[in-house]
Formats: structure tokens, C-alpha cells, sequence
């Protein structure tokens, strides 16, 4: 395993209810450290660009609506195999889907307000922290 850095995101279903804490502990306890972390209200270019690799999917329109509703949270992770060990505590995209005790089995609302995103690839993580992140901000 090598050491990879990965995007995570808070949405606003969960900053609302501030459960902030609770998640980031969840990340933590599986051993991955906050190296970067902002809260931000986006603006609806911002979500659009950030989605911008879903623009043709139905759902494209709402997410972009629901990600510009209120602030959100995001840190940039790092450990070891950060971006499938994020993905594991997060759970599956579909609430129903989740484990138990995963994130989004415990927090999500549903398939879109669902708590939390994390990169998918190690390619998608270099590319959306550098759209969220200036380098020095980033402090191991
Ligand atoms: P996220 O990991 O942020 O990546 C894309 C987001 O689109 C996803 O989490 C969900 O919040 C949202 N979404 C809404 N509907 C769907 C769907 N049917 N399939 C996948 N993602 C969806």
C-alpha cells in the first residue's frame, strides 16, 4: 500500500443537521489524517464544474441545486490506500446499498442527499483537490 491523498466532501444535508464531527471521526478512526479542510458555501459554477463528469446524467440538474443549498465541508484525506479506505467508511452511493456502520448507512438521507463524496480514482483525486485546494493549504 502506498500513501495517497483523496478529496472528501461533507454536503449540505449533513453540514445542516452538524453532524460535521461525527463523520470526520468516522474518517479518522479508519486511520486517515485531515490534511486540508474548508468550510464553503458554492457558488452554482463552482458545482458545476466540480460535477461537471455527470453533466449529461439526469440527475446533473439537482445535485448541482442540492450542493449549492447550504455550506459544505471539505477535507483532503490522507493514509494509506486513502482513496478505497475512504470509500469503504463512506459506504455505497445508495443508502440502502450501505453497510452497517458505514457513513452513508448511518447519516445519508437518500442516493442524492447522501451525506458525503469521496474521489474514485487516484486520477480524480489528483484533479478535484487541485480544483479545491491552492498546495500550500495542504499540511501534513
Ligand atoms: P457523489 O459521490 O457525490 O457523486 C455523484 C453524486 O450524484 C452522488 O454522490 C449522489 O449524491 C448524486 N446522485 C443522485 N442520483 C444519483 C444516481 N441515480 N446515481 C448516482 N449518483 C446519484
Amino acid at each position: 500500500m502506498t500513501i495517497e491523498r483523496t478529496l472528501s466532501i461533507i454536503k449540505p444535508d449533513a453540514t445542516a443537521r452538524n453532524i460535521t464531527g461525527k463523520i470526520i471521526s468516522k474518517f479518522e478512526d479508519a486511520g486517515l489524517r485531515v490534511v486540508a479542510q474548508k468550510r464553503v458555501h458554492w457558488s452554482q459554477a463552482q458545482a458545476e464544474k466540480f460535477y461537471e463528469v455527470h453533466k449529461e446524467r439526469p440527475f446533473y440538474g439537482d445535485l448541482v441545486a442540492f450542493m449549492t443549498e447550504a455550506p459544505i465541508s471539505i477535507q483532503v484525506l490522507e493514509g494509506e490506500g486513502a482513496i478505497a479506505k475512504n470509500r469503504e467508511v463512506m459506504g455505497a452511493t445508495n443508502p440502502e446499498d450501505a453497510a452497517p456502520g458505514t457513513v452513508r448507512a448511518e447519516f445519508a438521507e437518500n442516493i442524492e442527499r447522501n451525506s458525503v463524496h469521496g474521489s474514485d480514482s487516484a486520477e480524480n483525486a489528483a484533479i478535484e483537490i487541485a480544483l479545491c485546494f491552492d498546495e500550500a493549504e495542504i499540511v501534513g
